[in-house]
């Protein structure tokens, strides 16, 4: 099992004795209920530092009063086992009182990649994440933090957070890792029934299936449309977003465009699905 700290301290001297070894250090930030996507980012960072560490903490201030805080999967003896199969060298999980302590009255709020998208759904997520992504980058202050693509908005949100900080950090995407039927792993799949987990599949394939559109020049509006009428008629609830967009920016694709990416954000039930891929 890899050693668990749950105390700022007790991770600064870790990383001390590391520095001092001449070791680099990678930082993989999670809330735990580890899968096999988690996993894949743990050993990008074991091939890019000497050292890994991943941090567990189900942030709060990026869930809303209506949201799943409270029910979010906590599994961390099972977390713990999996992460003793890829030599993680140590486990950051603090209490909330660490992260934010008594009179906490500091936020970060930003802009840019943040506007529109998730924020139109989920106004407050983007301050929650990037004043938790501060905190534990300045408290762990790793060589490389990776971060899924899987949460493409979340990425670009870092990138932004990290350049306007000077954080001393690069920030690393790590791929999607899907089910074998193009399901996106998630920690929230296990919200899914049996019968929605039958349909999940099916935003995965109208993703394809529009990128193929967009990548032969096909009409791009109509396979939007057809698509989200498609993921209803099938089961969906509620289609959040199903858009093309800048890939560097998230703006609406333009001349400058040279990336452009289909992002999606679902519900199926009372799980809310998001899923993105390049074209
Ligand atoms: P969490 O949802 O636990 O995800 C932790 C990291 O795993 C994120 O960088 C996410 O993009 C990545 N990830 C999730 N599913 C993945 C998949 N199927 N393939 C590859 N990577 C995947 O995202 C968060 O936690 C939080 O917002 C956090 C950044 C930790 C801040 O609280």
């Amino acid at each position: 099992r890899p050693e668990v700290v749950r105390t700022i301290a007790e991770l600064r001297a870790r990383v001390a004795a590391w520095r001092a070894a001449g070791e680099t250090i990678a930082m993989v930030p999670t809330m735990g209920a580890l899968h096999a996507g988690h996993l894949s980012l743990v050993a990008e960072g074991r091939r890019r530092a000497a050292r890994v560490v991943v941090s567990i903490f189900v942030n709060p201030t990026q869930f809303a009063p209506h949201e799943d805080f409270q029910t979010y999967p906590r599994t961390e003896a099972q977390d713990l086992a999996l992460l003793s199969t890829l030599a993680t060298d140590l486990v950051f999980a603090p209490a909330p009182s660490e992260i934010y302590p008594p009179g906490d009255a500091t936020r970060i709020e930003i802009g840019g990649p943040a506007a529109g998208l998730e924020t139109d759904f989920r106004p407050h997520f983007f301050a929650g994440v990037a004043t938790v992504v501060a905190k534990l980058l300045i408290a762990c202050t790793p060589d490389v933090a990776i971060f899924g693509e899987k949460d493409f908005q979340q990425l670009a949100v870092v990138r932004r957070l990290a350049t306007d900080l000077a954080l001393p950090v690069t920030i690393v995407g790590g791929e999607t890792v899907r089910e074998a039927d193009g399901l996106a792993l998630s920690s929230r799949n296990a919200y899914l029934s049996p019968a929605e987990r039958a349909i999940a599949p099916r935003l995965h394939a109208a993703l394809t299936t529009i990128a193929e559109v967009a990548r032969t020049g096909g009409d791009v509006a109509a396979a939007l449309a057809a698509a989200r009428s498609d993921l209803l008629e099938r089961g969906f609830h509620a289609v959040d977003y199903l858009v093309l967009r800048d890939a560097a920016t998230l703006g609406p694709v333009d001349d400058a465009t040279t990336e452009r990416r289909l992002l999606a954000a679902v519900w199926l039930g009372r799980t809310r699905l998001i899923d993105n891929i390049a074209v």
